[in-house]
Order: structure tokens, then sequence, then C-alpha cells
């Protein structure tokens, strides 16, 4: 008896505040796994070749062996410091990498490989990207004929008006040119041009920098929607803050690679859910956490380590890290390159 009642208590609790976390009830990753990815990166690597003395040829590797997936419904906040290859893998995802860069591994879209012939019948319409820079906005048209442009369904006046009314982008602002505008507004209009595609993936880089607080929550309420009804969405961040409050996943970067994949949810208390001493070491160094910040810096790509990218900055290292990058496994729900992990 004295078993059974807190037992009962324990069922009620859980059964009834059904309205809270709207997103994690709807989506458990057990189950946005069982559906056929939207995109999946394997074993991406992408380098660029660099002239040294004497006319010698050098690889600069900038992102080695990635691997991320983003299930329909699904938001992934992809985390990392400057420099650590987020935006270049947006632009592999999109075929836009500067014409020097090399590419292997394999991206698949649906389920079919994504040649470089797909990606440019699917960019901006099925795959849109809400870009780290203002100046991807062409500026010799007036902005609010650019995002009628880009409207998939209805009546692309309307769809455009309002979109920019949600945004708090006054009527007139239709009538400007790119120049006209302060850097938060034509971040603004970036983020309608995707929300009007209609797109089934999403690819927002940065999004959020130069906004207000009122915008940002629109327009991280907005990503939410779209995943809510349907669409993949990647979120690059640098901000992990940011990341958690509506991602169901985040990839942790780190000099190119993903050193970590979590479920939302293991980010809290000490870190003691996250397996990668990285992300642990990210997640102590927030104000509410510890506020302690890592020492070193994240290697530059002309200087990788040999093995663990991480090794030179870790706490755990021992002489089995310096041998080889650690291969990514699954662990516990999530992924992680780290021969230490538990
Ligand atoms: N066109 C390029 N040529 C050579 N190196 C590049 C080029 N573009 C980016 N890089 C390098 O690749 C790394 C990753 O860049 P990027 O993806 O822009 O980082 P992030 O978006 O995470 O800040 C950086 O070290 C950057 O200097
Ligand atoms: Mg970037």
């Amino acid at each position: 008896m004295s078993l059974a009642a807190p037992l009962k208590k324990e069922k009620k609790k859980l059964i009834k505040p059904k309205q809270i976390e709207v997103q994690k009830i709807m989506k458990p990753v057990k189950d946005i796994k069982k559906l056929q990815a939207t995109i999946e990166v394997q074993d991406l690597s992408v380098s660029f070749i660099q002239y040294t003395k004497g006319l010698q040829q050098k690889d600069l590797k900038v992102i080695s062996s990635l691997n991320i997936d983003i299930h329909p419904g699904e938001i992934l906040a992809v985390v990392g410091s400057s420099g650590s290859g987020k935006s270049l893998l947006a632009h592999a995802i999109l075929g836009i990498l500067p014409s020097n860069a090399t590419v292997t591994g394999k991206i698949t879209y649906k389920g079919e490989p994504l040649t470089s012939k797909r990606q440019e019948k699917l960019r901006g319409k099925e795959i849109a990207l809400v870009p780290q820079s203002v100046n991807y906005l062409d500026p010799l048209m007036r902005v609010g004929k650019q995002v009628r442009t880009a409207v998939k369904d209805g009546d692309p006046i309307k769809a455009q008006r309002e979109v920019f009314s949600r945004y708090y982008l006054k009527p007139e602002v239709e009538n400007l040119f790119p120049f006209q505008l302060s850097g938060g507004m034509a971040r603004r209009v970036l983020v309608s041009t995707a929300v009007v595609s209609g797109a089934q993936l999403i690819i927002a880089d940065e999004p959020t920098p130069g906004l207000d607080t009122a915008s940002v929550k629109e327009a991280l309420k907005c990503f939410r929607e779209l995943a809510d009804h349907g669409a993949a969405v990647m979120l690059i961040s640098h901000d992990i803050e940011t990341a958690l409050k509506i991602a169901d996943r985040i990839a942790v970067f780190y000099a190119g690679t993903t050193v970590e994949v979590a479920p939302v949810e293991d980010f809290k208390g000490k870190g003691e859910g996250l397996r990668h001493p990285y992300s642990k070491a990210l997640w102590g160094a927030l104000p509410q956490n510890d506020f302690m910040p890592i020492a070193g810096f994240q290697p530059l790509p002309s200087a990788l380590p040999p093995g663990c990218l991480f090794e030179p900055r870790c706490s755990m290292v021992t002489p089995d890290c310096s041998k080889a990058q650690p291969e990514a496994r699954t662990l516990r729900n999530g992924m992680v390159r780290c021969i230490h992990a538990t």
C-alpha cells in the first residue's frame, strides 16, 4: 500500500500536463527517426587547394568526415564556434560552394543522392537557405518583389504582405531596395523569403544576430511552426541558448566535424547526459552554469592534429587519442566521436 500510493500519484502527474512543451510531446526523437530522413550527410569532407611556397599545392581540409541527418518535423541545431564549418556544410547541401572546393562523401535528400543537378532544381524551392550574410539579397530588386518571386502557393502579393506584417516590416518596405534597409530589416526579409517558399528543408545560417528581441522570438517561433508542419529545419547558431529554445536535437561542431549529436534534453544540470568532453565544456562555459572558459583554441584547418581534433584541449586525454580521428558511434540515443565517451 505504501508503495502503490506514490506510484499512482506519479502516473497522474505524467498524464495531466499535456499542454506543456508541445513540440517534445509531438516528436520524441525515437519517433522522428522512424520517418525517412529529409537530408542525410554521411562522411562529408570539404577541402580547398592552397598554394604554398614555390607554387606547391596543399589540401586544406575544412570539413572532415562529418555526419548529420534531419527528419521531417525536426529542428536540428548546429552549434560550434566560428570557423567550425557550419556555413560550409550549409553551402555543400545547397551546392553553392566555391568552385575550388573538393567535396567527398554522400548527401542524400529524401532517400536519393543529392546530385548537383538536383541541387540546382531544388534550391530556393524545396531547399531554402536563410543565409548568414544579408548581401545575398539582390541589390537591384525591390525587396517586396524578391519575396514574391519565392512564393510557392497562392497569391504572391498577399503572401508577401502577410509575411511582412508578421515580421514587423511596414507596408512601405516592400518598395525599398536592400541598401535602404537596416541590417535587422534585411534579415527579416531573408526569413520571410524562406517562409513563403514552402520549402521542405530550411537551412537557417545564424538567422537571428542583429534582430531585436521580438523579431528573434518571432523568427524562432516560425522555424518551430515550419517544422511542426513537416519541414526539416537546420538551425545554425554559435549560441547554444538560442538553439536549446526550439531544437529537437543539437549537433556540436568542432574544427570541421560533428563531435556529438544529442537530444536537446541532455543539455541540463552539469551536462552529465552529454557525451563529448567538448560539448560538456561548451555547456559549462555558459554564464548560468560554471562560466568556465575552455583553455586553448580550435585548431586551424592548416594545423589539424592527427588524431582526435579536440585532443590538445581535452581534460580526458590519453596517448590513444592522438592515434586516429575517433569513429562516429551511436551512444545513448545520440552520436559521439570520442574513444572515452560512455
Ligand atoms: N573559400 C574558402 N577557402 C579556404 N578556406 C575557407 C573558405 N571558406 C571557408 N574557409 C575556412 O573553412 C573553415 C570553416 O568556415 P565556415 O564554414 O565559414 O565556418 P563557420 O560558419 O562555422 O563560422 C574556416 O576555417 C574558414 O576559414
Ligand atoms: Mg558561418
